[in-house]
């Protein structure tokens, strides 16, 4: 596995072993979003979050229809995209779901391929293999329909050696406010509607070749309030990973059917974020402005020794750090890990990152879903959606 991405070794070559992966991801190639105006959020995403100019294309690369900045930090690449006039479709999508995911663009070796398997299994076309040129070589695409409007684009990129895709520039920028640390994309988290879950399970299976390695059920997941069900899948060599959740019913409404109702159906949820050091990159973020979910309470912090158990002997962590930061803790058989949630990053309470660090822990932080959703529902509350 190339050292570029600092997965945690799943043991899915385990699962894997003797089944040939029919689709093989090199990785996350880039997450697309359609937003209202692009060049704003392309300076908001610089900012706050450290992202760098990477590519563009626009009025002045002959792009008459819509207009794409590309942001890069470290592995992860953001496109971030606005129509440039009522006539073109993504107004459609914007004026529906609000600014958010519409791409997860994967990275393959032979795009044809990917698609004409996936195509073979189930899968609903968005668009047929193209082929894109310019003086650097060619790009091959193609995309399909994961759940909601949200698509799965296959990139090949091998005979090409621009710095994005065809019909972009380069985009340098004498504003390049510092990198946070982020490194790459550790997982994608997907909110589908009421028993939709088991249906996008078996599409991943079924379709793509992923398996489902974790299970959480509305028993581990809920509050007082709310529930939600969650299950993540992974591909063969465990690059991607896409947790799925579905609304639970409970007293009140989940956060799941509140993303639902303002995204007025399925779509991502959550990017999570690796970084090296989360202590440093929260500490920057938050001088930049970035809201966190608020911090779960004092007996939250006194519990974590016990939690831990044998993993305190190698927390470098200082624990009065992290609570200052309200970042959160969680352990499993294989180490911790150390995560914090962003507020909503539009209006609407749709999309929004996490940070994370992992230090051995294979798990998406389970021991913190009680503390994490009761920080949301005190969010939700605010907002008069619980
Ligand atoms: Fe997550």
């Amino acid at each position: 596995m190339s050292k570029e991405f600092k997965s945690v070794d799943y043991g899915l070559e385990k699962i894997f072993e003797g089944a040939q992966d029919f689709l093989p991801l090199l990785g996350t190639d880039y997450v697309e979003l359609y937003v209202g105006n692009a060049k704003q959020a392309a300076h908001f995403y610089k900012t706050a979050f450290g992202f760098q100019s990477y590519a563009y294309k626009g009025l002045e690369t002959s792009s008459r229809d819509t207009v794409s900045y590309v942001l890069k930090q470290d592995k992860i690449k953001l496109v971030l995209t606005s129509p440039l006039g009522s006539a073109s479709k993504i107004n459609d999508h914007i004026v529906k779901h609000g600014d958010g995911v519409k791409v997860v663009a994967l990275w393959v070796d032979d795009a044809r391929d990917a698609y004409e398997q996936t195509i073979k299994r189930g899968a609903t076309s968005y668009c047929k293999p193209f082929v894109e040129t310019d003086e650097n070589g060619e790009t091959v695409r193609a995309g399909i329909y994961t759940y909601g409007e949200t698509v799965h684009m296959f990139v090949e990129r091998k005979n090409y050696k621009g710095v994005f895709l065809p019909g972009y520039r380069e985009w340098t920028s004498d504003y390049s406010p510092e990198s946070t640390g982020l490194k790459y994309i550790d997982h994608m988290v997907g909110n589908v509607g009421w028993n939709q879950m088991n249906t996008w399970v078996k599409f991943y299976e079924d379709v793509m070749g992923f398996v489902n390695f974790l299970s959480f059920d509305d028993k581990q997941i809920h509050t007082e309030y709310s529930a939600l069900m969650s299950k993540v899948m992974s591909n063969g060599n465990g690059r991607i990973k896409f947790p799925i959740n579905e609304p639970a019913e409970a007293a009140k409404k989940s956060q799941i059917e509140e993303y639902l109702d303002f995204y007025e159906g399925a779509g991502v949820q959550h990017l999570a974020l690796a970084t090296d050091d989360i202590i440093k990159t929260v500490a920057q973020l938050k001088a930049r402005g970035i809201e966190f979910l608020p911090p779960p309470p004092q007996t939250y912090y006194d519990d974590i020794p016990q939690r831990l158990g044998e993993h305190m002997k190698v927390m470098k962590e200082d624990i009065e750090k992290l609570q200052e930061l309200s970042i959160l803790v969680d352990a499993d058989e294989d180490g911790y890990l150390l995560q914090i949630f962003t507020k909503p990053l539009q209006d609407r309470p749709t999309l929004f990152f996490e940070i994370i660090q992992r230090m051995g822990a294979k798990g998406f932080g389970a021991g913190n879903f009680k503390a994490l959703f009761e920080s949301i529902e005190r969010e939700q509350a605010q907002r008069g959606t619980l």
